[in-house]
């Protein structure tokens, strides 16, 4: 079986994630290749210690372009803070590899769309991580909303809710500094995993009205001292959508302080003849509207009904490292040109698009207006 040679770069919260799915890339069932991790690079020598498990892991290096230089990686994983998405993510292109990049995707929109035209012109496979439709409930979503069971569609309400910027005491990290987060903040965090499934489905907001909020500017530098805490918290979007020849309204919440949400993802799709919704809060339960006489919300639980078979049983719960390795699954199936009909991971011009949006967000608070979204 062939074997797709991969590497990392930034060693931290997310590079372990990637590490742990290939570490049982055996799971999964029939996969048409192999992948194997076999270069990491954290500029923090601490970070690269946890690595040292992982027996194909033949470079650990505090220099990115040492790994570059290694001919035989085939695709490299980056995840650093954003305001260094745009310089190592063109310099993993230049150097000949693919990229599974981290949303945002790039600090903003200048930067996805340099990154975006870099791979159009190398001729790069680029896809960006948003995990959670990769979950059974979210994929049902997807095919409900592509059945036509749904009708005119009334309203669409998708989200992604954390509390962990309730904490007040808590220290400060770059992902709460503007210079290291980028100017759209929460939205950046966010903000691509709550329109993965919008844009795939072919809704592009035409205008947004947006709230944003600041509430926490202040927390303990970690070293005893205060430090300015300047990104913002939490966004609310109310976007427009043509859908064909209606207006429907589709609302979009970013939030790092929601009372009590741990990582809660969801969406929820109204029409008039059907309807269908999923929240991670009950990771089991998938919603279905219908009308035959009374009115029924339908309840169905779900097991391991994921979109690459896996050695797990189909009645077990599916989590967060599960979603996490189907999304990678996906991206590896699709550049060996195996993906079917099968859900994608974000590609650049849907990056693009979600930074469109958010810029235009940023726009629409600071006037308290309504922005038309500008699209290429
Ligand atoms: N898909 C998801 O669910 C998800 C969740 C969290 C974060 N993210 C994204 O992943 C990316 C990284 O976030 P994280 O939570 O892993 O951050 P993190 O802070 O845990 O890890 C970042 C790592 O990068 C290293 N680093 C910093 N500058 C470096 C440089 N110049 N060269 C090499 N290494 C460097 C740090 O030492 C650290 O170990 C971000 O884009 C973030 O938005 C995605």
């Amino acid at each position: 079986m062939k074997t797709v040679n991969t590497a990392i770069i930034g060693g931290g919260l997310m590079g372990k994630e990637v590490a742990s799915a290939f570490g049982r890339w055996f799971a999964l069932n029939d996969f048409p290749v192999k992948v194997q991790l076999t270069a990491v690079c954290d500029l923090n020598p601490q970070a690269l210690q946890w690595y040292r498990q992982i027996p194909s892991v033949e470079l650990l290096t505090t220099d990115y372009k040492e790994l570059l230089k290694k001919e035989d990686i085939d695709v490299v994983y980056v995840a650093l803070p954003h305001h260094l998405h745009r310089e190592y993510y063109l310099e993993v292109l230049e150097s000949g590899k693919d990229l599974l990049a981290e949303k945002p995707f790039g600090i903003d929109l200048e930067a996805a769309v340099a990154i975006r035209d870099k791979a159009r012109e190398l001729g790069r496979f680029v896809r960006c991580s948003s995990e959670m439709p990769f979950l059974p409930g979210a994929q049902r979503v997807y095919a409900e909303a592509l059945s036509g069971r749904i009708g005119r569609i009334l309203d669409i309400r998708a989200g992604f809710l954390h509390s962990s910027d309730m904490d007040p005491e808590k220290p400060i990290n770059w992902k709460r500094q503007e210079a290291f987060c980028g100017k759209i903040g929460v939205m950046g965090d966010l903000g691509m995993h709550v329109m993965h499934l919008p844009l795939r489905l072919g809704w592009k907001p035409a205008d947004v009205f947006a709230r944003l909020q600041k509430i926490v500017t202040e927390r303990p530098d970690g070293k005893g001292g205060r430090a300015v805490c300047d990104t913002w918290n939490n966004a609310t979007l109310l976007t427009t959508l043509e859908l064909e020849g209606e207006t429907v309204p589709m609302s979009l919440e970013m939030k790092r302080l929601a009372p009590g949400e741990t990582n809660t993802w969801l969406i929820e799709i109204n029409g008039t003849e059907g309807g269908v919704k999923y929240s991670t809060k009950d990771t089991k339960a998938l919603w279905r509207f219908h009308r035959s006489g009374e009115q029924v919300w339908q309840r169905t639980d779900l097991g391991f009904q994921v979109p690459f078979p896996t050695v797990t049983g189909g009645i077990f719960e599916p989590g967060f490292p599960d979603c996490f390795m189907q999304m990678l699954a996906a991206y590896f199936a699709e550049r060996e040109g195996a993906l079917g009909s099968r859900l994608g991971c974000v590609t650049p011009d849907e990056a693009v698009s979600s930074h469109q949006v958010f810029k235009a967000a940023l726009e629409s608070h600071l006037s308290g207006s309504v922005v038309k979204v500008a699209y290429d």
